[in-house]
């Protein structure tokens, strides 16, 4: 019989990859979100891939009686996979308690209603924004856990704590906390992708907006850091090598295969690139030209991090595949796409 995963934040877009992975491992998926930064279109994508369209509830996770009304509808979920959050860093600056209540309620409700439900386990969406600036590159899941820079990355702190804490005391599941590097790239299909909301405060999507003439020109925030070439180092992980690794982290949990109840795993490639390295690899791999200007540092910014992936790589068996070009090509397809749509 299939298992069946509920999926937070399914319609999102890491969600969305994820969900494409699950079920086609075979895995039936149920998918909460509210749609408040995406879109029920995905949902078609997600079926357009897989054949099978996953069953969907536009419900909010902090609200507790939906939730348990979910539950009930579908019983015997064996695992759930925790996306559902806010996740801009300048608007978690300006409006806190809404970031601190979505990320922070979603997740209270979510792990008081797995007993009563008897889920076996969680993986839970954290970011290597715990981290801020590594002392250690690459940065392994043993490195300090640095105040944080914002309400945002401070609800991801939280998070992790909450979890801790309630596997310290005893709870009857299993968690596995999968801290991600940057997120980019799209399905190969160009079905399924990011939906950036409004300007994009993010490298990929601002400078594939730029290519296609969106935007005149895309800001590079700073070339004065001390870096090889004084632009920002990050580790850049392709969506779907990311959303792969959920299913692994789920297979593992339901075979009981995990070390211990509380698991934390890096999810990176273990390269850094820079900002202008990025932009001439976007450059190379599509062989289109991207207008971008040297400007000031961004507040806030983190020098340079990546990720040491060796814990993922040996004990998940799970290792980043696709190439940057590989990937950057699939944004700008899907921008292609996107822009056709319109
Ligand atoms: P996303 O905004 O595309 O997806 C999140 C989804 O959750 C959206 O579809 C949104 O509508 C939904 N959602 C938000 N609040 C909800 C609520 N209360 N109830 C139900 N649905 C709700 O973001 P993403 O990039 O796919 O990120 C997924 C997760 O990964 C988030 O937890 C995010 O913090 C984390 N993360 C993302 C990145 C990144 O760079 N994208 C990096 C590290 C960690
Ligand atoms: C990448 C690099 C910028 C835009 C953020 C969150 C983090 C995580 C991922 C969830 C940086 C530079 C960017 C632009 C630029 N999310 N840049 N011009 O800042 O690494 O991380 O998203 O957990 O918490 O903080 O990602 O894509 O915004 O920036 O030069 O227009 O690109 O300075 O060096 P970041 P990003």
């Amino acid at each position: 019989m299939q298992q069946r995963i509920l999926v937070t934040g399914g319609a999102g877009y890491i969600g969305s990859h994820t969900v494409v992975e699950l079920q086609q491992s075979g895995y039936e998926v149920v998918i909460i979100d509210d749609l408040s930064n995406s879109s029920d279109e995905v949902i078609d994508g997600i079926e357009q891939i897989t054949g099978i369209r996953p069953a969907f509830e536009k419900a909010d996770c902090t609200d507790l009686e939906a939730m348990k009304v979910i539950l009930n509808k579908y019983p015997g979920i064996q695992g759930i996979i925790h996306f559902a959050a806010s996740k801009a860093v300048g608007e978690s600056v300006q409006k806190p308690l809404l970031y601190y209540r979505n990320n922070l309620v979603s997740l209270l409700n979510l792990l008081e209603l797995m007993p009563v439900y008897q889920v076996k386990g969680i993986v839970f969406s954290s970011s290597c924004t715990v981290y801020g600036q590594p002392d250690i590159l690459p940065v392994d899941e043993q490195a300090p856990i640095k105040q944080a820079t914002s309400p945002y990355g401070n609800t991801k702190q939280i998070c992790e704590e909450i979890i801790r804490d309630t596997i310290h005391a005893g709870a009857p599941f299993q968690s596995i906390l999968l801290r991600y590097f940057n997120p980019i790239g799209a399905h190969p299909s160009a079905l399924i992708g990011e939906l950036p909301n409004g300007v994009p405060q993010n490298l990929i999507p601002f400078l594939t907006q730029t290519a296609i003439g969106i935007r005149k020109e895309l800001s590079v925030f700073g070339d004065d850091y001390a870096t090889p070439d004084g632009s920002c180092i990050r580790d850049y992980i392709n969506v779907v090598d990311l959303a792969k690794a959920h299913v692994i982290a789920i297979d593992r949990m339901l075979q009981q295969r995990t070390e211990s109840p509380l698991e934390i795993f890096n999810l990176g490639t273990g390269t850094g690139l820079s900002v202008l390295e990025l932009i001439r690899a976007f450059e190379r791999a599509t062989g289109v030209n991207v207008p971008h200007r040297i400007v000031g540092r961004r507040e806030g910014d983190i020098e340079q991090v990546w990720a040491n992936p060796d814990h993922a790589n040996r004990v998940l068996g799970w290792t980043a595949k696709e190439s940057i070009e590989d990937t950057l090509r699939s944004a700008w397809k899907w921008q292609v796409k996107l822009n056709d749509k319109k």
